[in-house]
């Protein structure tokens, strides 16, 4: 009885490890060398509950294959979780880091870790501080430049605008707008809010804060927010622009619980970041104006390229495509997406 107990409960620590800590081993190309004998490299995100990340997460994983073993880890938003996970990979042996930090002002925690056991970090999508990145000669990051996004989401508000006189509902030339924000510190969200509405001013378009408010990148606060608003503003809301497009979707399920987007023609302006997939069928079926391609597919390739060559102790760059800038950054550049050129974000988000 004793020992079947003591089975039953060593079958369900395997199982929770397992859940906490999935190892993907892929098969190696052409089968010649064992799966063991590839470098096995420690990956956290900081939590796959996040639209965008799961396919930057996907892209890794599949350039992954038959090149290295990976340790996968969801953070579930929580630093403290994070830095566990780390420990844990540095005490498996990973020869190289791939860091999507919860917390980014949390990187000299996890630099202080490799640094202790030598190893290589690339961080990923959260980028830490220029002070925490120089502080260590084997950490890097792979991102975008953040302000880019905004100024093309601004660009892409002010083309729209310009062409329909009639979304100024209220005729004072001004954009009454509300904004949802990503995370708060997080310097995509800071960027983008600030970038996209200098980017309207600048083109000699007035504009007028009603709500600025976060939704921590989430669709379904992004809804919550948005319906009370609406119950709030109502039609003096003439533009809804979200820092990215989970966000931008929940508002426009709002929207329609409100009656725009249906017979009628009732129609609301909205805007966001990443031209996931489902904000591409979005702007086909005339939901969103428009979105900013944030390329998963090169950020994941770019990730994983340069954490493989750190586990082996190559130059991070050697043999890609890749440049760093003067922060020991490399940024993959954003487009600007909208009906007439969808097809470079379906090329970037097709499997
Ligand atoms: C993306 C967001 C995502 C965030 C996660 C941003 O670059 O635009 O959709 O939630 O990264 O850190
Ligand atoms: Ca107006």
């Amino acid at each position: 009885m004793r020992k079947k107990l003591l089975v039953l409960i060593s079958i369900l620590m395997i199982g929770l490890l397992a859940f906490t800590a999935c190892e993907t081993k892929t098969a190696p190309e052409g089968g010649d060398a064992p799966a063991g004998d590839l470098p096995l490299i420690g990956v956290t995100i900081y939590k796959y509950d996040d639209n965008f990340m799961s396919f930057v997460r996907r892209n890794i994983e599949k350039n992954a294959e038959g090149k290295a073993n990976l340790i996968m880890n969801d953070s579930q938003n929580d630093q403290a979780k994070q830095n566990d996970q780390v420990d844990t990979m540095i005490s498996k042996g990973v020869t190289a880091l791939a860091i999507n930090l919860v917390d980014p002002q949390a990187a000299s925690a996890i630099i202080a870790k490799a640094q202790a056991a030598d190893l290589p970090v690339i961080f990923f999508n959260k980028e830490p501080s220029a002070a925490d990145l120089n502080s260590y000669e084997k950490a890097w990051y792979v991102g975008t430049t953040s302000a880019e996004s905004g100024v093309m989401e601004g660009q892409i508000v002010v083309d729209a605008w310009k062409a329909h006189p009639e979304w100024d509902k209220n005729g004072d030339g001004i954009i009454q707008y509300v904004l949802l924000k990503g995370e708060p510190g997080h310097p995509d969200a800071e960027a983008r809010t600030t970038f996209v509405i200098q980017t309207v001013n600048e083109a000699g378009i007035q504009t007028e804060e009603l709500e600025l408010q976060t939704g921590m990148w989430d669709s379904a606060k992004a809804k919550d927010l948005m319906d009370n608003w609406y119950a709030k503003h109502g039609d003096a809301i003439e533009f809804v622009i979200a820092n990215n497009d989970a966000m931008a979707l929940g508002a426009i399920a709002s929207l329609k619980a409100n009656g725009f987007f249906g017979a009628d023609g009732k129609f609301m302006p909205v805007v966001g970041v990443d031209a996931i997939p489902d904000a591409l069928a979005a702007i086909k079926n005339g939901e969103l104006v428009g979105s900013v391609l944030n390329d998963a597919a090169n950020q994941g390739l770019a990730t994983f390229e340069l954490a493989l060559n750190a586990a082996l102790g190559n130059d991070p760059l050697a043999g890609t495509k890749w440049t760093f800038d003067a922060n020991k950054s490399v940024r993959v550049p954003y487009v600007g997406i909208t009906l007439e050129n969808i097809q470079i974000a379906e090329d970037s988000y097709a499997e």
